[in-house]
């Protein structure tokens, strides 16, 4: 099944390191980082599931709950993340799924059958408080994730909900941001008092608050 930015994140009923889960019950109005992996006790998984550990904090502050899955059992996940909060200083406490028969990986498509038929790519997929799939990536096996890159596009997502802007190619918090061409000059001038900067008609670049 393929998973496209808009639609309402599947729902499933899973264990988890944390106990089983129903994932729209437990995702309650926070925002949802959930990201796959191949398998436990693997060099890159290893590193990806413990950044995700060291940035509790960082996620917690953006009403953001991460949620991992490797296509192992939750015995060996228990025994993996002593392995994770050993080798890389922390102390993981998000749940990671056990979806040793891939029934979650088939049912978002993380199984790339060029890449390998039995172990989950490296999916992310950010999801809000109302279920629906914000934006999604994809990394190959053998490359680890950019995880400023994560909680950059959360921010990203969160101030244009907030703000109705967009933000340009590299933003980063306290950059300029784009007033939408959906929006024209008179109604941007209501919503953006602070005024913009106009490059071309289409593109106009304001200060986010
Ligand atoms: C890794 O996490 O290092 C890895 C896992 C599966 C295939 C390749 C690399």
């Amino acid at each position: 099944m393929s998973i496209h930015i808009g639609d309402i994140a599947p729902n499933f009923t899973i264990d988890t390191t944390k106990g089983e889960i129903d994932f729209h019950k437990w995702s309650g109005d926070s925002w949802v980082f959930f990201f796959s992996h191949p398998a436990d006790f693997t060099p890159v998984c290893t590193t990806e599931m413990g950044r995700t550990a060291q940035l509790a904090a960082e996620f917690a502050a953006r009403n953001t709950k991460p949620l991992g899955l490797s296509t192992d059992t939750v015995a060996e996940h228990l025994k993996w993340i002593d392995d994770v909060n050993d080798t890389q200083h922390t102390d993981l406490q998000f749940p990671i799924v056990a979806d040793a028969d891939l029934t979650i990986s088939k049912l978002y498509d993380m199984i790339h059958p060029s890449e390998s038929a039995t172990q989950a790519v490296r999916s992310v997929f950010i999801i809000d408080p109302q279920k629906k799939i914000r934006l999604t990536l994809t990394y190959p096996m053998n490359v680890g994730r950019n995880f400023d890159e994560i909680l950059r596009v959360i921010d990203a997502l969160q101030l244009a909900d907030a703000q109705s802007v967009a933000t340009p190619a590299d933003w980063k918090p306290g950059d300029k941001v784009i007033i939408p061409p959906s929006i024209d000059n008179e109604k941007a001038a209501k919503l953006f008092p602070q005024g913009w900067e106009e490059i071309r008609p289409y593109l106009r670049l304001t200060k986010a608050d």
